[in-house]
């Protein structure tokens, strides 16, 4: 009897764990890059949510049973919401957690000295510069889009960069735009005394 049992739950997890990923639902027209995690966000009566002053529609959100990686793998996830923030909001990546910086040597976040977070140079389409908060500005999501990179260095000629303000980083030396998708933003020393905000430059992963 116990080992019925037993068998029967065995066999019940096996399959929600193969069902799961088909059953599981998506925002139309909406990649995964481009939503965020609900959890926690209790909904409107009509369905619908509140994300960093962005009002979400519920036709925009839907459940979630797995989380993509940046190289686009899936792992699965517990049931969570997710809504389609970035479609009405520009949205930019943050390399690590605000309390974070990335480490070029280490290759990974580690605890930065606590100071302000530092400010964003964007420029819109005819160059004109503003500073401003990357929390307000844009909605910001923390994703490595690769696992090898180089911190740009704005002060280096060869690294000089420009950020739209539509996340876009325009290369000036490689001539190459750079969408929000495929780069993060991280707290980076320019010298003893000035941190800034800057983009890493992904290194194409040698398949020889
Ligand atoms: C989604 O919902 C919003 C607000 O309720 C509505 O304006 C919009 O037309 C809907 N879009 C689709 C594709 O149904
Ligand atoms: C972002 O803006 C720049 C400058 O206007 C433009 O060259 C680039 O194509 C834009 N990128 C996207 C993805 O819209
Ligand atoms: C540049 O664009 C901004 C708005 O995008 C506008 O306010 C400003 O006048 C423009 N400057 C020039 C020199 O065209
Ligand atoms: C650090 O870099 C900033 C920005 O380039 C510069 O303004 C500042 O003078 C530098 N400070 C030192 C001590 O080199």
């Amino acid at each position: 009897m116990f080992d019925i049992l037993v068998t029967k739950i065995f066999f019940t997890i096996i399959l929600s764990q193969l069902i799961h990923p088909l059953w599981a639902s998506h925002i139309p027209n909406c990649a995964f890059q481009d939503t965020v995690s609900l959890i926690d966000i209790q909904p409107y009566i009509d369905g619908s949510y509140e994300y960093d002053g962005v009002w979400i529609p519920a036709n925009m959100t839907a459940t979630y049973t797995y989380e993509e990686l940046g190289d686009g793998t899936r792992i699965p996830a517990p049931s969570h919401v997710r809504g389609c923030a970035c479609k009405l909001k520009q949205c930019i990546q943050l390399c690590c957690a605000p309390e974070e910086r990335l480490d070029e040597t280490l290759k990974t976040c580690v605890k930065r000295k606590l100071m302000e977070y530092p400010r964003i140079d964007t420029y819109t389409e005819n160059l004109t510069r503003s500073v401003s908060d990357v929390f307000k500005k844009y909605i910001p999501q923390q994703r490595m889009p690769c696992e090898d990179f180089k911190i740009l260095n704005p002060n280096l000629d060869n690294d000089f960069n420009i950020l739209y303000e539509n996340g876009t980083v325009y290369h000036v030396a490689m001539e190459k735009y750079i969408s929000h998708r495929d780069f993060c933003l991280t707290p980076y020393w320019l010298n003893a005394t000035h941190l800034t905000l800057s983009p890493i430059l992904c290194v194409q992963k040698s398949f020889l």
